[in-house]
């Protein structure tokens, strides 16, 4: 069978060309859409006079069937379809005879692709959406089951200051947070349909495009067919929430893993997501972070990929856009399996309560003596001195900070009395917190609230 743009050609491309040019391994992924937007094609060409109304209920029969024929895994692919388009117009013909020769009337490849695309991405995007909030959800309980559990915080990998563990989960949630709204943002932009536009410069038949916007269920028509089918921001945009998603967990999976090493052993994480070593029997590694870790070098480099094709492209079309749909997909299920994956990290993690403050000693409370000189009166930045000579003092004689009688703590100054003591207490310090945000059990309880007011509108179906 001769490709279905055979006609001024008077020779077959080589069969490495085809191998080359056949973007059909991968964008048969598309055949739903693909279907669905044919379907709705046909209803604008019975509308237009292409159709007859017989022939067009014939055209969305077949099309109905041919979707039958791939949900049911009985699609039979052949040499000369080249891609999605060409493969599902080619069955059409075989099945309705000379009508389904119609359906190309007015339309163009370039359009469709668009077009399928948008419609994948809208419903990745709905599902990207759910599975965020399920992950969220997760960290949601983590939190509030260590929300009493006191760690030592670390800026530069060094310890900085208590925090309650709970704290440290609802950090992430709040942080997917964004990606969920970027998510609902990036919605927007993809929700345009381009079916109409042609191959560049709209449609020669008398296409009834707001017909197809409600059938395709879009919000918007492209109001440009030249934007229409070169422009792949829209993809761009869901691969960088994608990536900046993946990234937000990576940060996380790589805490997780260095916490539940021999040295932190602060969590451990279920044997349902960790794998053993061949050789070393002891081992229980943390896999399923590390390939979340190591998935987000796929993520950026879809993203990047998906950039360079675009960069200094000529206007309108070329065929360099097929390569679009493999970085596309592999965003799309790279996202989706590391969310999943996560999710239940979260849910079944085990915390090592009694190891938390297993490697802090006094210097954690620094920056309480200072804010306890503050409070007697002194300037923070001579506090700041004060306690970092005490701190030096403690270092060079081995003594705790608590261990230092009033009379030496004096004689660094005079504003240090008997109160010094109180502070050395992990509820008092993390309850000093208790600014708005803070790690106070009050602040952190008006996050478990923000949180459950964004949790219970899913719910409610409200996005
Ligand atoms: N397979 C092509 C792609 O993925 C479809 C569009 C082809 N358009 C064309 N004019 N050859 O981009």
């Amino acid at each position: 069978m001769p490709k279905l743009w055979g006609g001024r050609f008077t020779k077959g491309v080589s069969k490495l060309m085809s191998e080359f040019n056949d973007s059909l391994p991968f964008d048969r992924r598309l055949w739903k859409e693909e279907i669905e937007a044919s379907t709705a094609y046909s209803s604008a060409l019975g509308k237009a006079g292409i159709f007859t109304r017989q022939q067009q209920t014939n055209v969305a029969r077949a099309l109905r069937e041919i979707g039958k024929e791939f949900s049911g895994g009985k699609f039979r692919f052949r040499p000369e379809d080249e891609d999605i388009h060409t493969a599902i117009e080619r069955r059409l013909v075989e099945k309705v005879g000379e009508t389904g020769k119609k359906i190309h009337t007015g339309r163009s490849r370039n359009e469709q692709v668009a077009t399928d695309e948008r419609i994948f991405l809208k419903s990745a995007a709905a599902e990207a959406g759910v599975l965020i909030r399920e992950l969220q959800s997760a960290v949601r309980d983590l939190a509030a089951s260590t929300r009493d559990d006191i760690l030592p915080s670390y800026t530069h990998l060094q310890q900085a200051q208590l925090i309650r563990l709970g704290h440290y989960f609802m950090s992430l949630f709040f942080m997917l947070e964004d990606d969920y709204r970027r998510l609902n943002d990036l919605e927007a932009r993809i929700d345009v349909l381009p079916l109409g536009s042609g191959a560049v410069a709209g449609s020669t038949v008398k296409i009834d495009r707001s017909l197809l916007k409600r059938e395709l269920s879009f919000s918007e028509l492209s109001p440009n067919s030249i934007a229409a089918v070169s422009d792949r921001g829209f993809i761009t945009d869901f691969l960088f929430v994608a990536a900046q998603t993946l990234i937000h967990l990576s940060r996380f999976a790589e805490d997780l893993i260095m916490w539940s090493s021999t040295e932190f052993a602060f969590v451990e994480l279920d044997d349902t997501y960790s794998t053993g070593s061949s050789m070393m029997p002891q081992k229980k590694n943390p896999d399923s972070l590390e390939l979340i870790r190591g998935k987000v070098a796929r993520s950026i480099s879809d993203l990047t990929s998906l950039l360079t094709l675009q960069k200094g492209l000529p206007l309108t079309y070329a065929k360099d856009l097929q390569e679009d749909k493999e970085p596309m997909f592999d965003s799309v299920d790279t996202l989706f399996s590391s969310l999943r994956v996560f999710s239940g990290v979260i849910s079944t993690l085990k915390v090592k309560r009694a190891n938390l403050m297993r490697n802090t000693d006094d210097s954690i409370y620094a920056t309480d003596i200072a804010d306890y000189l503050v409070e007697k009166g002194m300037p923070f930045r001579e506090a700041h001195k004060v306690v970092g000579r005490l701190v030096l003092a403690g270092t060079e004689t081995g003594k705790r900070l608590r261990e230092f009688p009033t009379a030496e703590l004096k004689a660094i100054s005079p504003l240090f009395d008997s109160e010094y003591y109180k502070i050395f207490d992990p509820h008092k310090s993390v309850e000093g917190h208790d600014v708005y945000g803070g790690t106070s059990s009050k602040r952190l309880k008006e996050q478990f609230n923000l949180a459950d007011r964004i949790l219970s509108r899913r719910k409610a179906g409200k996005r």
